[in-house]
């Protein structure tokens, strides 16, 4: 009999790691059809190698080179191989603080998705449920997309709304979105493992 292989995918972040926490453990419990091949930070001191070396999954740190927003042009090229060495099907960026461009995406293309700590296209770039405060809005989110060339700007796949109250300092704001974060990214990327995410220009649907 011949085996069907799993659906593979390869994590990159840059922080403490709890989106990396919620996917994995919806691996674990088959929510999503699909394995960790590897999770990749370019900081090697992040929480997020720790916690998947904790849960026995490889956690590989590649040095990032001289930019401080994107990757030098060797760096880029490990990045590739090793997501290639490991035949990882989908690119998922947890907190991935680098920005992706040219031969990275042309190699992953339609294969790369990532989430945003706002409702898009509202508040893209850093810090987006500060900027999301500071502006005073009632109803902010966060989004899962496909990364294109842009910053936070490739197709919507789905989003999910967090409200803001008079209260809201950063801190309670971010956790309540970091909340909404780990409901919505295992849904999308179960989703995208059993291939029921469909693209058409920029619109996107489900079809199951
Ligand atoms: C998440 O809130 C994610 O939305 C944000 O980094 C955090 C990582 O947390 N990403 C961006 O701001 C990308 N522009 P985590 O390491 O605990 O998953």
């Amino acid at each position: 009999m011949i085996e069907q292989k799993k659906f593979r995918i390869g994590i990159l972040g840059s922080g403490k790691g709890s989106n990396m926490v919620a996917i994995a453990e919806a691996c674990a419990n088959g929510t999503i059809p699909a394995e960790i091949a590897v999770v990749i930070s370019d900081v090697e001191s992040a929480g997020i190698l720790e916690r998947a070396r904790e849960r026995g999954l490889k956690g590989q740190f590649i040095a990032p080179g001289k930019f401080r927003t994107k990757l030098d042009e060797s760096a880029e090229n490990e990045f590739i191989n090793t997501l290639k060495t490991e035949q990882v099907d989908l690119v998922v960026l947890a907190g991935f603080m680098r920005i992706l461009k040219g031969d990275f995406l042309r190699v992953f293309e339609h294969r790369v998705v990532n989430i945003h700590p706002s409702l898009l296209p509202a508040f893209p770039g850093l810090e987006a449920w500060k900027q999301a405060l500071d502006y005073g809005v009632k109803v902010t989110g966060c989004t899962v997309h496909f990364v294109d060339q842009g910053v936070d700007t490739g197709p919507i796949i789905a989003q999910q709304t967090v409200p803001v109250s008079f209260e809201d300092t950063d801190e309670t704001l971010h956790a309540r979105v970091q909340e909404a974060e780990r409901e919505l990214y295992p849904e999308c990327v179960a989703a995208l493992a059993r291939g029921e995410v469909v693209v058409r220009g920029r619109q996107t649907a489900w079809k199951k």
